[in-house]
């Protein structure tokens, strides 16, 4: 194929790819945006598989056999409150890519690179690697294995961190002047450690930060990647997926209020341990269905702030339900959505979007902590860090600083959740035992079944 085609159904591709992001900032959009996205994609394979003069194709069809199949039974099987961890999975997957791939074309035609292939080559390893095991370390925090909960930064971990980073810059400049296959998978392998330790440090609600900066190094290293290739795409859709996930970095920050640094130098963590569980929930009171219906009955207004408990209980359908059974009665209804609920960035939306919720119901943390000393019940369903209102007063909390949505601020707060333990960033939460607080301990989707029920017998 002629080159000029070439470059030209590559302008095409990333043309899509740029539809396609921008499709998917609107929820009306978003199937569209996917769907330009995923042609985009489809040239671009396309083209570099029939135009770039591949060597051979049974190689790269056992690769699409196997991975498609590897894919098609994740997609199958994996369950909504698992996508976190797949997206951390598919970021270092991504970054491993793109090390193996630079180190490839280093091992074939180190010889015939000129010095900026080479620097390509290296920040492709560093970037790559980086991003592989600060992500299957984001995995294991995010799946809540339980040996994640021993590994702890050491005392130092930050001197360290800035050691080994300065070392991986040494390296890089060695790649360049004398380019050898041992310097290259010795950065690669030094990368993957401060990856590692980068990650470690960050404490428990900071998560949601981390991984879409991890998402964004994937696509740095990718486009990296595309340097050392020369393939325009790579460089593009890497470059945007950097680019975006850096913005989308950003707004994680701004929304959780930490600063850009300190999660790019890994310096986000725990601070000291607050009061004990058993210290916070002395004057916890619980109720029952047919009393949160008594409740609900004779309120004006109810705002709902889900949180991933109602992921896992799959309770957005009962919610629209008795969203739509409130309203019914003359009440009014409004979701308050917090930034970083659930377990990945519009975790609720998609949700609450899935039941049909009308989209003007859902409300941003600002808008709705605006109206929340007007509101009669807040129901919480599944949430536990995105309203602990020790963030707002303890500054010695892990969460402190992190805007909430104020729940406690309600009239009544009543809490759904099947027990008193803690959310992902493993702390009490003062807001089960304020006193106008009830807490209803079930699965949230029962719950919500058992409180429509009784408004409709009652
Ligand atoms: P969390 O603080 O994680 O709390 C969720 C609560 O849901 C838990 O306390 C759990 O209590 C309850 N729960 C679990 N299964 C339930 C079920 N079947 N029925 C009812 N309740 C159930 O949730 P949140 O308020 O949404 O906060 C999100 C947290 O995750 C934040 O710390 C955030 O930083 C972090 N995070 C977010 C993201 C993104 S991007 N959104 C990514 C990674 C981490 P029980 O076990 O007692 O039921």
């Amino acid at each position: 194929m002629n080159q000029n085609l070439i470059d030209l159904a590559y302008l095409a591709a990333a043309v899509f790819f740029i539809l396609g992001l921008k499709g998917m900032t609107k929820p009306k959009t978003a199937v569209r945006g996917n769907l330009f996205g995923a042609i985009g994609m489809l040239i671009a394979v396309l083209v570099t598989l029939f135009a770039q003069g591949v060597v051979g194709y049974g190689v790269i069809l056992t690769g699409v056999v196997i991975g498609s199949a590897i894919g098609v039974y994740i997609a199958l099987n994996v369950k909504m409150e698992q996508m976190p961890e797949m997206v951390a999975l598919l970021n270092g997957l991504g970054g491993a890519a793109s090390f193996l791939v630079a180190g490839a074309e280093f091992w074939r035609a180190s010889s015939a690179q000129g010095v900026d292939a080479i620097a390509a080559t290296g920040l492709s390893g560093l970037i790559g690697a980086v991003t592989l095991s600060g992500s299957l370390i984001a995995f294991a925090k995010l799946a809540e294995f339980k040996f994640m909960k021993k590994v702890k930064p050491l005392p130092s971990q930050q001197v360290i961190n800035a050691c080994l980073a300065l070392f991986i810059l040494l390296l890089l400049f060695t790649l360049v002047a004398r380019p050898a296959q041992f310097t290259y998978w010795f950065l690669v392998l030094s990368s993957f450690a401060l990856g590692a330790f980068l990650t470690i440090s960050i404490g428990g609600a900071d998560m949601p930060v981390v991984i879409a900066l991890l998402n964004s190094y994937s696509g740095l290293a990718a486009a990296a990647t595309g340097f050392v290739l020369n393939n325009s795409v790579l460089i593009i859709a890497g470059s945007l997926v950097g680019a975006s996930g850096l913005i989308l970095t950003k707004v994680m920050c701004d929304a959780m209020n930490r600063s850009l640094p300190a999660v790019l130098f890994g310096t986000l963590g725990p601070t000291a341990d607050g009061p004990s569980a058993d210290e916070v929930y002395k004057s916890v009171k619980s109720t029952s269905a047919d009393e949160v219906a008594m409740l609900l009955e004779v309120a004006t207004r109810v705002v709902i702030v889900p949180g991933y408990g109602m992921a896992v209980a799959q309770a957005q359908h009962a919610v629209r339900d008795l969203t739509n059974l409130l309203k019914s009665k003359g009440i009014e209804v409004e979701f308050g959505i917090h930034p970083v609920a659930g377990r990945m960035p519009g975790h609720m939306n998609v949700l609450l979007a899935e039941a049909d919720i009308p989209y003007d119901l859902l409300k941003e943390m600002d808008e709705i902590n605006s109206t929340m000393e007007q509101t009669d019940v807040c129901l919480v369903i599944g949430a536990n860090d995105t309203v602990n209102p020790d963030a707002r007063t303890n500054p010695s909390s892990p969460i402190a600083g992190m805007p909430i949505i104020n729940a406690d601020k309600a009239r009544t707060c009543i809490v759904i959740k099947r027990s008193l333990s803690p959310g992902f960033a493993g702390i009490p939460n003062p807001l089960f035992a304020n006193q106008n607080s009830l807490m209803l301990f079930a699965d949230g989707k029962q719950a919500v079944a058992d409180i429509i029920t009784a408004l409709k017998e009652g």
